[in-house]
């Protein structure tokens, strides 16, 4: 921090020395400039103890990562222009060797279009099913108190800490107030929960399992929370922490004072050992009971007819996303006789701050590495200095052992390299791709179609989300769920995961989700001096179905990212 805004900080200190009398018109005068300078310190900070305490405990373990970064943020690109800068590649060879495959291949081949298993289609939802056992409705009679969420992070990660505070208040006996959302300077967004969902719905959907009411009774709203100690915060209660922690933290809390508040609530709430019933909860709530508000179903549904030229429902995620929006008109005009147009959604996590997090290199040589040597130095002087500490890890070695987040073009070799033909639509969601159009040029060159939600709706059909990052995300969360094709480059990332865990669910083997191994396809890319293209294309091929095997959850593993569980999903023969 010192030492980015160095500069800054010895202007001020040598003021000090000053008259009085000037001193006062000079802080009048520089007054915007001094809360902008201390807003953008602050927010830079933020920025970067974020990445430490997100990247910190193990770089290794991707899952874990940087959660709460950007990938909720949207920023408009336009690749369409061409000139300027060229092309950053990195594979010359495998380039030259994909465009001539492309050419030679006919309309929609590749198989990857289907799921690579039969039997994802005997697993079917079933949070919603109604227990047998009565244990329900004793368990709402007897209220422990009032359970106030605040949530951190963007859409994803705020759908996650509100449904893990539902299974809370069911696992403490305790009426939940409908979750607020924390005003976050990185996303700067002031949606709040009926601004995203259906509050109603919400309520109806989970009404026979736990308690919900809209805002805290009169008497408990002015309770200072923090003097009463009833204020619980992160540093409060474990990562994924055991129902048992509940009990004993927080319940004694709830019993004495009536209300807890937990504030910058998250990822809070362990998977496994959990009760199934309040597993199966979490699931329902993930599932069944946050609806989109009808300004964004409608958007949405706009924004998924356009890219499929087709008006109309296609499948079960469909009803479910964008409920009566896409039913309805499907016989207006000739274009209707025709099938949707299929398209690829894909999430590319290749923005700058995660690529100058990585530290790894992607072949823009010096200008690249100075680049993001000074974007380090501005925004994580704690890994600056950590760096300084310690060993360096080569770039060779980081990418050996697949942490380095794939770029446009390795996206752009896969899928070329599972068939899909030049020809595919491809819906790019997220945001600001590091690098711009000399970045994505690898990528729009083998697959010229490249669409986003700017491209694909007017301004004035956008406004009303402008200034909404996480309703923006919501776009994009429904344009990639309901996409034939789901393409991660990055499964550590919380669309990607959420996404692909509501494809799961909802998709019914229709809806499959393509997972480079960042390791497995480093390995095969070492080879890019040597490989031909069918080996190449088989070995990427095995990679992707590798990974679309159906099995049971495992372990402490995510049910929002794989609901194939019994407390979720229910086996169909
Ligand atoms: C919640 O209520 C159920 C049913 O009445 C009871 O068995 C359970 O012990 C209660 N749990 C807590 C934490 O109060
Ligand atoms: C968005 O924010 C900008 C600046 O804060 C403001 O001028 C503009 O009116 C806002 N637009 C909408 C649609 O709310
Ligand atoms: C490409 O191949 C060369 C030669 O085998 C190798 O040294 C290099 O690391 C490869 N590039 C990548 C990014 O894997």
């Amino acid at each position: 921090m010192v030492q980015g805004y160095h500069p800054n900080s010895m202007k001020l200190g040598s003021f000090k020395g000053g008259y009085v009398g000037k001193r006062h018109t000079w802080i009048r005068k520089h007054f915007s400039s001094i809360v902008f300078t201390v807003a953008l310190i602050g927010f830079l900070f933020l920025l970067d103890s974020l990445m430490s305490c997100i990247f910190e405990p193990s770089v290794v373990q991707s899952n874990s990562m940087h959660k709460k970064l950007s990938s909720d943020m949207i920023v408009p690109l336009k690749f369409g222009e061409r000139g300027g800068k060229s092309a950053v590649q990195m594979y010359d060879r495998f380039a030259s060797m994909a465009s001539s495959a492309l050419v030679e291949l006919k309309q929609d081949e590749s198989k990857f279009w289907k799921e690579s298993y039969r039997q994802a289609s005997v697993w079917i939802p079933c949070a919603d099913r109604k227990e047998s056992t009565s244990s329900g409705t004793g368990k709402l009679q007897s209220n422990t108190g009032y359970i106030l969420v605040s949530a951190n992070g963007g859409l994803n990660q705020q759908r996650v800490a509100v449904c893990n505070a539902v299974a809370v208040a069911s696992l403490l006996n305790a009426t939940l107030v409908i979750p607020r959302f924390l005003f976050s300077n990185v996303w700067k967004d002031p949606s709040q929960f009926g601004d995203i969902y259906q509050e109603d719905y919400f309520m109806k959907t989970l009404k026979d399992e736990v308690n919900i009411v809209k805002d805290l009774p009169p008497h408990l709203r002015s309770l200072d929370f923090k003097e009463i100690d009833s204020l619980i915060t992160d540093a409060d209660i474990s990562k994924e922490a055991t129902p048992t922690e509940y009990i004993e933290k927080v319940l004694p809390l709830l019993s004495k004072n009536g209300v807890v508040h937990f504030l910058g609530y998250g990822n809070r709430l362990g998977f496994d050992p959990l009760p199934s019933e309040l597993q199966r909860l979490r699931c329902k709530c993930n599932y069944h009971a946050l609806k989109f508000v009808p300004k964004i179903q409608e958007t949405g549904s706009l924004l998924i007819r356009r890219i499929r030229k087709y008006d109309g429902p296609r499948n079960k995620l469909d009803k479910q996303l964008l409920g009566n929006f896409i039913t309805g008109s499907r016989l207006k005009g000739p274009v209707m006789d025709r099938e949707p147009l299929k398209y690829i959604a894909l999430h590319l996590r290749f923005e700058v701050d995660m690529v100058a997090y990585s530290l790894c290199e992607f072949g823009g040589g010096q200008v690249e590495k100075t680049e993001l040597q000074a974007y380090r130095e501005v925004h994580f002087p704690l890994l600056v200095q950590r760096l300084k500490r310690s060993k360096a890890v080569s770039a060779e070695e980081l990418r050996r052992s697949g942490r380095c987040p794939l770029t446009p073009e390795e996206a752009a070799l896969v899928l070329a390299a599972l068939g899909f033909t030049s020809e595919t639509y491809i819906y790019l969601a997220g945001s600001q791709i590091y690098g711009g159009k000399s970045r994505m040029q690898p990528l729009t060159n083998l697959y010229p179609h490249v669409i986003t939600k700017e491209d694909l709706l007017s301004p004035t059909e956008l406004a009303p989300f402008k200034n909404f990052s996480s309703q923006l995300a919501a776009l994009d969360f429904i344009a990639c769920a309901t996409a034939n094709v789901f393409a991660i480059t990055d499964s550590g990332s919380q669309l990607s995961s959420l996404v692909s865990g509501f494809r799961t669910y909802y998709g019914g083997a229709h809806a499959p989700t393509l997972r480079p191994s960042k390791k497995r396809l480093a390995e095969i890319m070492s080879k890019n001096q040597t490989i031909n293209w069918n080996d190449f294309e088989s070995r990427v091929s095995k990679m992707i179905s590798g990974a679309q095997i159906v099995r049971l959850r495992g372990w402490g593993r995510s049910i929002y990212r794989q609901p194939r569980c019994p407390e979720c999903m229910c086996m169909f023969r």
